[in-house]
């Protein structure tokens, strides 16, 4: 029988008629539902509101509730007939029923006590539905924000290489300078064993390392000939003008120690803080080396480009003076065509994700290699 007036749908489980006895017993605001012991799977139990267990000793309740469970989650289940047996009802408790009665229970409680386990089911229900809702809207609005932030971030990238392209341009005939030491000095990085929370800000402060040069004349930055002392103090406040700038910026802040502190020498002789050792931090070590190199492989309007195994040995030639000696070590380990592959991948390679890739396919790779 299924009463479409009804308010509440119980089902009973049958063919065990004490169930259908206790459903009789409900007022009319409870429609009630046969359900078959032996098929209570496949949605048997949908739409009820509560379910109505018998207690027969050859059957094993805990069976039943899981199939009932399984099929419509937390649904109330209540286990009537059921002896005056405290372990028997503890039993039953710790099998998931919500509720049990006995023979000699009032009916007229019965309804109250199934109407109230019905309307907490009912509430738990409408409370995961308006966080199932909730919990939808919240991924959508992070989606939605995620994306947006994508296409912030994918834009402050452009512009920072576009800047940088810029600046590259003004003092280098090649303008890609920028780009390639931040994809050497990232691999480096990686290799070097950085924790990739400070691989971002490792590539921004390798792109925007000269970014203070912005501040230097003309006259000195592009002067042909060789700088007087005075001069060369000029170009040295490149490091601090850099770190002031990006230190102004609120997504380069973090990015500020490779422009401070690239021409700083593991000796202490360089410049602009005469750090010395580890007081220099480690991507600037990285990145003094990586500097070094790109320069003196590539063409320079005052130079030929060397060729690796030449920059190589005036590297190792400075090791423990101007660099680190075991990032030198690290450096020396890498083959020429390593380097080379990353020279090629640099002209390709936009943004911090293409380069962030090509960095930690080369650092594979490597490893690979070496075994
Ligand atoms: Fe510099």
């Amino acid at each position: 029988m299924y009463l479409f007036e009804a308010m509440y749908t119980i089902g009973y489980v049958a063919p065990l008629e004490n169930t259908g006895r206790w459903a009789e017993r409900l007022p009319a605001s409870f429609g009630v539902k046969r359900l078959d012991a032996e098929a209570l799977d496949g949605g048997a139990v949908a739409g009820c509101d509560a379910v109505l267990l018998p207690y027969k000793s050859e059957v094993s309740p805990q069976a039943l509730v899981r199939r009932i469970r399984l099929d419509a989650g937390d649904v109330p289940i209540l286990v009537t007939d059921v002896p005056c047996d405290s372990h028997l009802s503890a039993s039953l408790f710790r099998a998931g029923v919500n509720d049990i009665c006995c023979d000699s229970d009032d009916p007229e409680q019965f309804s109250d006590r199934l109407l109230h386990h019905i309307e907490k089911y009912r509430l738990r229900e409408r409370q995961k539905q308006m966080e199932a809702d909730l919990s939808l809207e919240v991924g959508n609005k992070t989606r939605h924000l995620e994306n947006a932030l994508t296409l912030l971030n994918r834009a402050y990238e452009d512009t920072l290489e576009s800047l940088v392209v810029a600046l590259d341009a003004r003092e280098h005939a090649t303008g890609a300078h920028s780009k390639r030491v931040a994809l050497y000095t990232m691999f480096l990085s990686i290799l070097a064993g950085v924790l990739p929370e400070k691989w971002q800000s490792i590539y921004r402060g390798s792109l925007l390392h000269d970014f203070g040069k912005i501040a230097i004349p003309d006259a000195i930055l592009l002067k042909p000939g060789k700088l007087t002392t005075e001069e060369f103090e000029v170009i040295k406040t490149h490091t601090v003008h850099g770190m002031q700038i990006l230190g102004q910026v609120e997504f380069l802040k973090d990015s500020a120690a490779i422009p401070r502190w690239h021409h700083e020498k593991f000796n202490g002789k360089g410049y602009p803080d005469g750090l010395a050792g580890e007081a220099i931090p480690l991507e600037s070590r990285i990145f003094a080396i990586i500097d070094v190199y790109d320069a003196l492989r590539t063409k320079r309007p005052y130079k030929e480009p060397l060729p690796h195994a030449e920059c190589v040995k005036i590297i190792v030639a400075d090791r423990g003076e101007h660099f680190d000696p075991a990032l030198v070590d690290l450096f020396v380990g890498v083959p020429e065509n390593a380097w080379d592959q990353l020279w090629e991948s640099a002209g390709e390679a936009r943004g911090y994700a293409a380069i962030l890739d090509v960095s930690l396919d080369a650092a594979y790779r490597y490893r690979s290699e070496r075994g």
